[in-house]
């Protein structure tokens, strides 16, 4: 069996569909994970979708991704912006991350404008909706098939 990509999200998107919809859209988490889902069928790719508010956990998932997934699609939410730790985790997986946010965070608050997760992520995803997770599926696809 090949191995799946982990879709993580962090803090706070388990509220999508009620939380902020003018900045975040009203799909839920659960109807996002269906569209990756099928999209990732189309590319002969599974996935391990999950969501936790706490940083630890999503460390935790990232360096459990080392071994048993092909690539990450992290969505880090707040994290993004504070966490030394969620990067330290993803070099230390040694795998592609795509990073994703559905806004645009450069559009936003300065202290959205920094990510510690960009420089160590393969490419990042922003500001085009829940249609940014579709599209890391597919750039990790392209990446995975060299
Ligand atoms: C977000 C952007 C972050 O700045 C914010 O803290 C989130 C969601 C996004 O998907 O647009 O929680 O990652």
């Amino acid at each position: 069996m090949a191995k799946p990509i982990f879709v993580l999200n962090g803090p706070t998107l388990n509220m999508l569909g009620t939380r902020e919809p003018e900045i975040y859209g009203t799909q839920t988490l659960a109807d996002i994970e269906a569209m990756v889902r099928d999209r990732a069928a189309s590319c002969d790719l599974t996935i391990d979708f999950r969501q936790s508010s706490s940083e630890g956990q999503l460390v935790d998932w990232i360096l459990e991704a080392r071994d048993k997934a092909c690539g990450i699609i992290l969505n880090g939410a707040a994290y993004t912006h504070t966490s030394v730790a969620l990067a330290d985790a993803i070099s230390a997986s040694e795998l592609p991350v795509v990073e994703v946010h559905i806004s645009n965070i450069f559009k936003r608050e300065d202290f959205r404008h920094h990510s510690y997760v960009s420089p160590v992520s393969l490419g990042v995803i922003c500001g085009l909706g829940p249609i940014g997770y579709l599209l890391a599926v597919e750039a990790l696809k392209s990446h995975l098939d060299g």
